[in-house]
């Protein structure tokens, strides 16, 4: 079940805002039934009719791209930047799970599947995100330690549950490391880096959860099998 303004907003129809506006003007019927109050839950049964005009249930698409950098991880831009959602043809009201910054690269999931997402994003499904980073710099030890001990970010300290070394490259003075967090906080990888004094050059998601970009090219995409949702679904707490 989910609250009605929710669900209108993620059928493409309108903002969550004025899905609001429209409810609490009367304009929303469920199963026939003028519904004023906002916090009224709804389920995928629930006919939902709005100025007389009743909501279309779209089907459910998911998909794994390979973001390419130069990309916002959004719909539409207001400065005209490419958005990841023109790399996959459909009619669906599609949007990202969760965010990469414009220059990130690797695993990203889109879909119309508000549920889907939200389980995908909640700290407490524990998904692993698994990150390379590349550094300016060589990191050590006692930076690396700090980052395990945890570091604020947004008043919340955030413990990354592996920080990893991969490989130290002295001529460029760069290095490459993996961490894994669960969170999905604004530039999270990149301000925990920042914060032991390291300035990230490249950053790329590995893995989100059981989702890797294997088989995927930069900019190339594929649909996810059911048994993939199912997997995503059984970590409902
Ligand atoms: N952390 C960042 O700093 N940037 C991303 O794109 C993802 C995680």
């Amino acid at each position: 079940m989910e609250r009605l303004q929710k669900v209108i907003a993620e059928s493409g129809y309108t903002s969550r805002r004025k899905a609001e506006e429209l409810i609490v003007q009367g304009k929303v019927k469920v199963n026939g039934k003028i519904v004023t109050e906002l916090g009224t839950k709804v389920s995928d049964k629930d006919e939902i009719e709005i100025e007389n005009k009743i909501l279309s249930k779209e089907a459910k698409e998911y998909y794994l791209l390979n973001k390419p950098r130069g990309m916002i991880t959004s719909t539409d831009d207001d400065k005209n930047r490419r958005v990841v959602t023109e790399l996959i043809p459909t009619q669906a009201r599609i949007y990202p799970v969760g965010r990469l910054d414009y220059d990130t690269t690797g695993v990203l999931l889109l879909t119309n599947d508000g549920e889907f997402a939200n389980i995908m994003m909640h700290p407490k499904s524990r998904v692993d995100k698994v990150y390379l980073a590349k550094l300016e710099g060589i990191i050590k030890g006692e930076q690396i330690n700090k980052l395990k001990k945890g570091i604020e970010i947004d008043h919340v300290k955030v413990i990354p549950s592996r920080v990893k070394l991969k490989k130290i490259n002295s001529e460029s003075n760069t290095c490459m490391v993996e961490i894994v967090i669960h969170e999905g906080k604004n530039h999270q990888v990149k301000r925990m880096f920042e914060a032991v004094g390291f300035h990230v050059e490249k950053l790329k998601r590995e893995r989100m959860g059981i989702f890797t970009t294997e088989g995927l090219k930069s900019g190339e995409y594929r649909k996810l099998t059911p048994k993939e949702v199912a997997i995503v679904y059984s970590l409902k707490k």
